[in-house]
């Protein structure tokens, strides 16, 4: 079964068409980062106008590299949430003009879901149910995905998504935005000891995170370092931020799956790609005789890959919408 994936939530407009939930035979991604950079940011506005110059040629690319005709393709799956609204109703209303012109069906696909779904690409083996910690710009949650359409959020953070924080840190040093890549690659050369930094805990939420307070230790130590004119070693800031975000992350996924005794461990969304979460979790998953799955890092970040594999199992389940589709920029990936 085919279908073609879209994407549009963020920064990203994307278009794929993938085979059986696990087969990539097309992937197209056009970036808007290089525009949002100028500001530091994403701006909202900016990226709903670069979704709606850069769908139709996105689609008709993705199809072409796929030697793929409409006709051929069983579903269109689009993100319809969570994300920017203007930009999720690029993606939406696109789909819905088509699987109406078509009359293939149109099948709504949630951003989160697909993000956990990039491990069915790059791992064709795995299967629910798992543990997923799913880590992004605008989301860090421990997630019990106890089959492809059914999940229950055991942990989330309960400020700044683990992403946002990276991307903080890594713009109070300067570095362009995301910075999380940026930060990660730095850290490389830093020791992860030169700091002490703070591993904030939630009160009676053993699973919860919380990185706001990390991140304001990190910007206080470059600022008051700046304004007593001493420079700061930054691979030494950069190693000694990546590892206590990543304490936290993998600290409250061990305890999950040792609580919830599940063995099969799975990461996703854009900080997956970070190397030291990575290599972290390879290694204490082997110590602990786990199973341990992650992304190919082409698919950590946003792709329309993933959503065509999501929204195969999606398909299958029976979601299918209408032409009364909207977009959300807030849903649960429970739902
Ligand atoms: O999943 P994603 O592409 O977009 C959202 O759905 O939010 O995640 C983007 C986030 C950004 O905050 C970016 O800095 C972060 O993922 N990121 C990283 C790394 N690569 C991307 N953070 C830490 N280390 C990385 N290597
Ligand atoms: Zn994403």
């Amino acid at each position: 079964m085919k279908i073609l994936g879209i994407e549009s939530s963020c920064d990203e407009t994307a278009a794929a068409v993938v085979e059986d939930g696990t087969r990539v035979i097309s992937s197209v991604v056009a970036s808007q980062v290089e525009e949002h950079k100028l500001y530091g940011g994403v701006v909202p506005e900016i990226a709903s106008r670069r979704h709606a110059e850069a769908i139709v040629p996105v689609v008709h690319q993705a199809l072409e590299q796929a030697g793929t005709a409409l006709a051929d393709i069983d579903a269109i799956a689009v993100t319809y949430a969570p994300g920017l609204i203007g930009a999720l109703l690029v993606g939406v209303n696109f789909a819905k003009g088509l699987s109406l012109s078509t009359g293939i069906p149109l099948v709504p696909t949630h951003h989160l879901r697909s993000h956990i779904a990039s491990n069915y690409i790059s791992n064709p083996d795995l299967k629910p149910p798992f543990l997923c910690l799913v880590v992004s710009g605008g989301h860090s949650h421990i997630v019990l995905v106890e089959d492809y359409t059914k999940m229950r959020i055991i942990g989330r953070t309960r400020d700044d998504a683990a992403g946002e924080a990276f991307d903080k840190a890594a713009r109070t040093m300067g570095m362009p935005y995301p910075g999380g890549i940026e930060l990660d690659k730095v850290a490389q050369n830093g020791n992860p000891l030169a700091f002490k930094l703070p591993r904030p805990v939630v009160h009676d939420a053993p699973y919860d995170f919380s990185f706001s307070g990390l991140k304001t230790a990190v910007i206080n130590l470059i600022h008051n370092s700046e304004q007593k004119g001493i420079e700061i070693n930054k691979p030494d800031v950069c190693a000694s931020f990546r590892y206590a975000v990543v304490d936290c992350l993998v600290t409250n996924f061990l305890k999950a799956a040792e609580d919830y005794n599940i063995k099969r461990l799975v990461i996703a969304g854009g900080v997956s790609a970070n190397s030291l979460l990575r290599s972290t979790l390879a290694e204490e998953c082997k110590k602990r005789g786990y199973e341990f799955y992650m992304p190919e890092k082409k698919w950590c970040g946003d792709n329309a890959a993933m959503v065509g594999s999501q929204g195969y199992y999606e398909y299958l389940s029976g979601r299918v919408a209408g032409t009364d589709l909207n977009a959300y920029a807030t849903m649960s990936i429970e739902v």
